[in-house]
């Protein structure tokens, strides 16, 4: 294979904002109505995001975090519950669990999707048990059956994967409530912000009420509850209505950038995907590499600094969070998690957004390549 030798001028963003005129616009449109806080377009863009994932709620929050809190909180965890998850993700996934007083119990994820696995799942429930927050990693669904099979109820961190399918059904209600996120980075990007989908419509009363410390009575008002500030600002809305319009053109985009990463690691010993299950229908928010280090010739610090150098730009996805400080000081008796633990070292997420031109994506590949070529020689 011929490598081109010339290195990117310009540093090459992991996952820039696709921001277009839509976006400016709707923003500007928004501040001239005088609705700064929750209003219309925050009522709108539940009623879109009811719609494209056929929930029959939709609850706009101020972020995915807020999302997986409230809905914990709605379901009613607190101190003495236990709260199955992954090690493999954003330590916010864990951290809720903290806030709402319960414990979060890690179990090991599986080597081909590092998604959280069922079956240890399984073996991991005790009395104490009062709910399972799966994560679905880079855009692939969770296996969510076996999960719901359990009984008991799963909060689902959506927050890659909001375009999502499972064996041929949509997320947003398969698991008693699935969270997305609005952040800059997600398919669906406002900056910040979140949501929950539900079919749950006690779950959903609690969460209304819990996002903004509010019931109305008349002009008076009364709190049952001490509640949260974790509404979502409809300037922010009315950009996630724009990225609403644009969803099938960007994935199309991400698409087409899989593709050609696909095809460029195919012929690289050590670099390998993670799997994805051609049951389901994958979000492709995140190009996750993992990097064997005795077949790549070096391992995966060596070359995020070597792509680094090369001006491409990447990110990690994700270190185990039992490993993480916080969670060895305070949950010091958590068993060690291999495959978690060793994927912790491997993973790494290539440049991905429909921002990207196809010519940025042919630069990180081609810098993935010659620094293959340097380090596997
Ligand atoms: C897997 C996962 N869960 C939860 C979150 C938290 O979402 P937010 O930033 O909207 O609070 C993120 C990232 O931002 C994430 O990647």
């Amino acid at each position: 294979m011929q490598l081109s030798s010339s290195k990117r001028k310009t540093f090459l963003s992991f996952q820039p904002p696709a921001i277009g005129p839509e976006e400016i616009a709707a923003v500007t449109e928004t501040l001239e109505s005088g609705w700064l806080t929750t209003g219309p377009r925050a009522e709108e863009l539940e009623r879109r995001l009811a719609e494209l994932t056929g929930a029959r709620h939709a609850l706009a929050v101020a972020s995915g975090t807020a999302a997986m809190h409230l809905s914990l909180v709605g379901l009613g965890l607190g101190p003495g519950d236990e709260v199955i998850t992954t090690p493999i993700t954003w330590p916010a996934t864990a951290n809720v669990i903290v806030h709402t007083g319960a414990k979060p119990v890690f179990v090991d994820v599986r080597d081909s999707d590092l998604n959280i696995d069922p079956d240890l799942v399984a073996a991991a429930v005790n009395e104490k048990t009062k709910a399972t927050l799966p994560v679905d990693l880079a855009g692939q669904p969770a296996d969510l059956d076996p999960l719901v099979a359990l009984g008991l109820p799963v909060v689902e961190d959506a927050a890659h994967a909001v375009e999502a399918r499972y064996r041929g059904r949509r997320i947003g209600s398969i698991a008693r409530a699935t969270c997305l996120s609005l952040y800059a980075t997600k398919n669906v990007a406002a900056g910040e912000g979140g949501a929950i989908t539900t079919d749950d419509d006690a779950l959903a009363e609690e969460v209304r009420e819990l996002r903004l410390m509010r019931r109305s009575h008349g002009s008076l008002y009364d709190v049952r509850t001490a509640g949260f500030k974790a509404n979502l600002s409809d300037v922010l809305a009315a950009i996630a209505l724009c990225q609403l319009d644009k969803i099938d053109a960007h994935a199309e985009i991400r698409r087409r950038h899989v593709e050609a990463y696909d095809a460029a690691v195919a012929d690289l010993a050590g670099i390998t995907p993670l799997a994805r299950d051609p049951r389901d229908r994958h979000a492709l928010h995140l190009y996750i590499v993992r990097i064997d280090p005795e077949d790549a010739g070096a391992d995966r610090d060596a070359y995020q600094r070597a792509l680094a150098e090369e001006n491409i730009g990447t990110s990690i996805h994700f270190l185990p969070v039992h490993t993480l400080t916080y969670y060895r000081e305070h949950f010091p008796n958590q068993p060690s998690l291999p495959v978690a633990e060793r994927a912790g070292g491997e993973v790494l997420s290539l440049p991905l957004s429909p921002a990207h031109s196809d010519e940025d994506i042919a630069d990180a590949v081609d810098a993935l390549r010659r620094v293959h070529a340097r380090f596997a020689s």
